[in-house]
């Protein structure tokens, strides 16, 4: 059958994971196909709050099999420590969670590369969540990575990780100054995870293109978001991963023809944490309302998130670049907070007017944003459950946004717990 892909538009944090829940409730696979656990995706239910670093959404909905894909990088540690503390809040982890055996290992080696680099970076730095992503993608371009698959032959592992380590440690020792990693010990630490995670890997792409020719439904799951995109978004201030849809063809292993639906998703307003270019950033006292009303604040690092207002040119390429089919629209009811709202339809480089979206990083530091102010609403609306409930001036926010991006908006979200969403799936 088909399948649909959930991605961000913006910097991260859009609520892919509520997202993905809303749409997980009929669907038989839910998979990551990109990053690692720099994502923090928080689902909802009731009293309860689920925060997912590696372990798909999906989980959450009882019977859904879920899949970390081959683009994936996986931290074997906290992969063994996520499972656990799901199993121990009561969910069936193991019997429903595939990983994929090309999948890349995250090794303590590129953790401590990811600090070291940041450090040395200084001013110039990106932000990373310091989980060793940058480094792992790198690796496994070079090609001596370690897979998944690996830790099932102690002899190939050993060969391996001394391929990696033989600039790994030159690198430690000589601009570092700090002690190198062995073979052995490393070895010990990846094996100690194989009895936890052998019957969890699969082909998980050959899993899910029989799943769809069988007529199941996929949920690809985006980790990251656009304008993190290593090719396409705020180089260097990125991740290293390809969070967008093709992506999610790559990192997932299905073929581009199954992706019938692809849903675009963005805040209200927009946030970035970590550093680089972000035209609409508030520094004010409604930046500390907006930051404080919507709990701004990492999923995974708990760094306090950049917030600004909508970047429209920013939300409309990311929409073209990644051919959404649908967008939905998240934390609405954090704008009931602020008496007038702001959204930017375009920038100013350099006094000039500019046409949509820059390609250079320069210009983007210095856009200036041109804005549209529309009245707030200033009033509940965690309670709608029907875009007729909401007060005309959210109502008018939602059918401009719609307008601008060109496509239907199939979730608007009004508050963080499950139901808190009108949903308009639209065949999806
Ligand atoms: P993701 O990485 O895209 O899955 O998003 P995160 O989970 O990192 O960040 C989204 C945050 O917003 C989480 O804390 C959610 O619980 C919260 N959230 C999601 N939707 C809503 C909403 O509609 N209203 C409010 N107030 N919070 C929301
Ligand atoms: P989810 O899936 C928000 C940001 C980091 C940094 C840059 C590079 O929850 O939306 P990395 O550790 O990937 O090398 O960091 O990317 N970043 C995210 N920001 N949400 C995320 O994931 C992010 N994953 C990475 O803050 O700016
Ligand atoms: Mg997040």
């Amino acid at each position: 059958m088909t399948a649909t892909v959930v991605l961000g538009l913006a910097w991260g944090d859009e609520g892919k994971g509520r997202v993905c829940d809303a749409l997980a409730s009929d669907v038989g696979y839910v998979s990551r196909y990109s990053g690692g656990n720099n994502a923090g995706h928080t689902v909802r239910v009731g009293e309860e709050e689920f925060k997912l670093h590696l372990v798909p959404s999906g989980i959450v909905r009882e019977g859904v099999i879920c899949t970390i894909g081959n683009g994936v990088v996986v931290n074997p540690e906290v992969l063994v420590e996520e499972v656990r503390a799901l199993e121990e809040r009561g969910l069936d982890v193991r019997d429903r969670l595939k990983v994929d055996g090309r999948a890349h290992l995250i090794m303590p080696y590129h953790i401590a590369l990811d600090s070291h680099r940041e450090i040395a970076l200084g001013n110039a730095r990106i932000g990373t969540t310091n989980r060793g992503i940058g480094p792992t993608y790198e690796d496994k371009v070079a090609r001596y990575g370690i897979r998944v698959q690996d830790i099932f032959d102690e002899g190939i592992l050993k060969t391996k990780l001394k391929a990696a380590l033989r600039e790994k440690n030159a690198i430690f020792e000589n601009v570092y100054g700090e002690e190198h990693y062995e073979v052995s010990e490393l070895a010990s630490w990846l094996l100690s995870f194989k009895e936890f995670i052998e019957p969890m890997v699969a082909d998980t792409g050959t899993m899910l293109r029989d799943a769809l020719e069988n007529r199941e439904r996929v949920l690809l799951e985006g980790g990251q978001a656009t304008l993190l995109d290593n090719d396409h978004g705020t180089y260097p201030f990125v991740t290293s991963s390809n969070p967008t849809v093709g992506g999610a063809v790559v990192g997932s292993g299905i073929p581009a023809r199954h992706l019938e639906y692809v849903v675009g998703v963005t805040k209200a307003y927009t946030t970035r944490v970590g550093d680089g270019p972000m035209p609409t950033e508030l520094f004010d006292e409604t930046g500390e309302i907006i930051r404080s009303v919507g709990r701004e604040y990492g999923t995974t690092t708990g760094r306090a998130r950049r917030v600004g207002w909508l970047d429209l040119p920013a939300i409309k390429w990311a929409a073209s670049l990644n051919g959404i089919t649908h967008v939905a629209i998240t934390l609405l009811d954090v704008l009931s907070a602020v008496d007038e709202i702001k959204i930017c339809v375009g920038y100013e480089i350099d006094g000039k007017a500019v046409e949509g979206y820059p390609m250079h990083q320069t210009d983007l530091h210095h856009a200036r944003p041109v804005y549209k102010t529309v009245p707030g609403w200033g009033e509940d609306i965690t309670w709608c459950r029907m875009r007729g409930d909401l007060p005309e001036a959210a109502q008018d926010f939602v059918a401009f946004v719609e307008a601008e991006v060109g496509t239907p908006v199939c979730m608007i979200s009004v508050g963080p717990e499950r139901d808190q969403a009108i949903v308009e799936r639209i065949g999806i």
